[in-house]
C-alpha cells in the first residue's frame, strides 16, 4: 500500500522550553541553520509523503508561513543581486501539498491526531512529531522501513524506538517488547511516561509512528490519561488489548533522534549540529577543541 499522507503534529504549547515558546512555537527553534520543523518535513518528503497535515494551535502561524512560497522574498533577492540565497528557500519547492487543521482545544497529542480524522478519511497514515528532528549522521529513512514492515505485517501500528537512559524514560511512552534486542519487534504493551523503576524496557517512542485507520476508533475511547490529556500511546495500547498487531522498529545504531521538547535535548542538538555545520563547523570544533567524525546532514 502506498502511504503518502503524513499528519505532523504542532499544536503543543511548548510548556517545557518557556520562556523561549512564549511568543514563538517550539517547531520553530533553531536547529544548525534551520527551524526544527523544516527537518521533519524535509525528511518526510524523501521517505515519499506528498500530502502533509499540520494539527496546529495558537501561537502556531510562523509554520505556515515558513512553508508558503515567499515570491516576494525571491523577487527580492533576485533584483538586488543576492541569488546566492536562494538556494536556501529552495525547500518551498518540495514536492508536498500542506493542509492544516487547528486542535481547537489542548487535550494533547492523541486528541491533536483525532482532530486528522476527517481529512485522513480512512486511509493509512504517518504521524511524525514536529519537534523531533531524526539523523545527522545519517539521513534518515526509518519511515520508510517503518511503512514497509506496516505493509509486509499487516499491522495496526508501527512505531519507531530508541534506547535511553533510566533517567530519561519517564518523559516517554515506552515498549514492552515481545522479543529483547531485536531490531523489529511485536509489542505486548506500551505505556506512557512511566515511573524509571518500573518501566517495562528502555525503549522510548520517537517521534515517528505508522498508523491504520483504526488508531481514531481508538483514540475516540481513550479516556484522559497522564496529565489530564488524551494520550496516543493509551490508543495504541488500546489496540494491542484487542489483539491486533503492533509492531517496533529500532532506530538504526548510526541513527539517532534529537527531541527539541525539552532544553536537555535541545541543547545536545543545537551544539552537534552547528559542530557539525560544512562550512563553519570545522572552525567551532577548533574553537571549542573537539572532534566529531560524522558527515553532517545536509
Ligand atoms: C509524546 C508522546 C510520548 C512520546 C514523545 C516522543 O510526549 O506522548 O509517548 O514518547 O512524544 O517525543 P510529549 O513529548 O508530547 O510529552
Amino acid at each position: 500500500m502506498n502511504i503518502d499522507l503524513a499528519v505532523v503534529p504542532v499544536a503543543g504549547r511548548g510548556t517545557r522550553l518557556l520562556p523561549l515558546t512564549k511568543s514563538q512555537p517550539k517547531e520553530m527553534l533553531p536547529v544548525g541553520r534551520k527551524p526544527v520543523v523544516q527537518y521533519v518535513v524535509e525528511e518526510l518528503a524523501r521517505c515519499g509523503m506528498k500530502r502533509i497535515l499540520f494539527v496546529t494551535g495558537p501561537g502556531k502561524t510562523a509554520i505556515e508561513n515558513h512553508f508558503d512560497i515567499d515570491a516576494e522574498l525571491i523577487t527580492y533577492l533576485r533584483e538586488s543581486g543576492k541569488e546566492e540565497y536562494l538556494a536556501h528557500l529552495s525547500f518551498e519547492r518540495e514536492d508536498i501539498e500542506y493542509f492544516y487543521v487547528r486542535q481547537r482545544r489542548q487535550l494533547g497529542l492523541g486528541h491533536a491526531v483525532l482532530c486528522a480524522r476527517r481529512f485522513v478519511n480512512g486511509q493509512c497514515f504517518v504521524v511524525a512529531l514536529g519537534d523531533s528532528i531524526l539523523g545527522l549522521h545519517e539521513r534518515s529513512r526509518i519511515v520508510e522501513v517503518m511503512i514497509e514492515r506496516f505493509n509486509a505485517t499487516a499491522a495496526a501500528a508501527v512505531i519507531n524506538f530508541e534506547e535511553v537512559a533510566t533517567e530519561e524514560i519517564g518523559e516517554y511512552g515506552v515498549a514492552l517488547p515481545k522479543q529483547q534486542n531485536a531490531e523489529v519487534f511485536e509489542l505486548l504493551d506500551i505505556v506512557e511516561k512511566p515511573d524509571p523503576e518500573r518501566a517495562p524496557s528502555n525503549l522510548a517512542v520517537a517521534g515517528r509512528y505508522v498508523f491504520s485507520p483504526v488508531i481514531f476508533d481508538a483514540l475516540t475511547e481513550t479516556p484522559l490519561g497522564k496529565g489530564g490529556e488524551i494520550q496516543l500511546t493509551d490508543a495504541i495500547r488500546q489496540l494491542i488489548r484487542e489483539g491486533r498487531k503492533v509492531i517496533g522498529v529500532r532506530m538504526p545504531p548510526n541513527e539517532r533522534r534529537y527531541d527539541i521538547g525539552h532544553f536537555e535535548s535541545y541543547f545536545r542538538a543545537v551544539v552537534e549540529f552547528a559542530l557539525a555545520d560544512e562550512q563553519l563547523g570545522h572552525r567551532l570544533r577548533r574553537y571549542f577543541g573537539v572532534e566529531i567524525t560524522n558527515t553532517p546532514m545536509k
